[in-house]
């Protein structure tokens, strides 16, 4: 059965575009309810109205909270549910409550080999710390910083040349494989969690 997702993104929604071109050219068995960016000028924005997607944008509001935001975030994708809330460079933290509210549905995108170098500026990170590895994971959201069980990961090597450009552009190239990928073996339904891990 197709997996019904909604996409939450910030910015360019580069990975958001290789999910809707996966779904496009039949790798991944899903359709999208809606794409829903904290930023109406957001460039994923246009994109997604472009392909036809239907859009939101539920921006934060002066002195409103992250649980009220939440509230009003869940209320706006309560009206089509979504099996599955992908996050795609959506640079805001969840409250409990919105995770709580969608438990081990909410799937993030992060550009590290999980857990090493979660938070902002993951290929700096790694950069600074001279690995020679490094990578991105696909992983179920908790209420840490990156910390939820991992799906699945993609090693990307570090060269002795990169820059925090070149290797996040590397690294991309792999996110947008890996998220379709992942997301088609939920539909699936291969994905089972078992405490704290993704049943291998
Ligand atoms: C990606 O590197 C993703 O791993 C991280 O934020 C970036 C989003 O890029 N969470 P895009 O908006 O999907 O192009």
């Amino acid at each position: 059965m197709s997996l019904k997702l909604a996409i939450l993104i910030s910015g360019r929604g580069s990975n958001m575009q290789a999910i809707h071109r996966a779904i496009k050219e039949g790798r991944l068995d899903a359709t999208i309810a809606a794409v829903i960016s904290d930023q109406p000028a957001a460039p994923g924005l246009a994109y997604a109205q472009a392909e036809g997607i239907l859009t939101h944008v539920v921006e934060k509001q002066k002195g409103e909270d992250r649980e009220a935001f939440d509230r009003r975030l869940i209320a706006q994708l309560e009206e089509d549910p979504p099996q599955i809330v992908a996050l795609a460079g959506y640079m805001r933290l969840l409250s409990p409550a919105f995770i709580g509210h969608f438990h081990r549905r909410i799937v993030n995108i992060h550009p590290s080999l999980l857990p090493a170098f979660p938070g902002l500026h993951a290929q700096r990170q790694a950069l600074e710390a001279g690995v020679r590895y490094s990578g991105c994971t696909v992983h179920f959201v908790d209420e840490g910083c990156d910390t939820g069980p991992i799906i699945d990961q993609r090693v990307v090597a570090v060269l002795p040349e990169d820059t925090e450009e070149t290797l996040a552009a590397r690294i991309l190239e792999q996110e947008h494989q890996l998220y379709p990928a992942c997301l088609q073996r939920i539909a699936e339904g291969k994905v089972k969690v078992e405490g704290r891990k993704v049943l291998l």
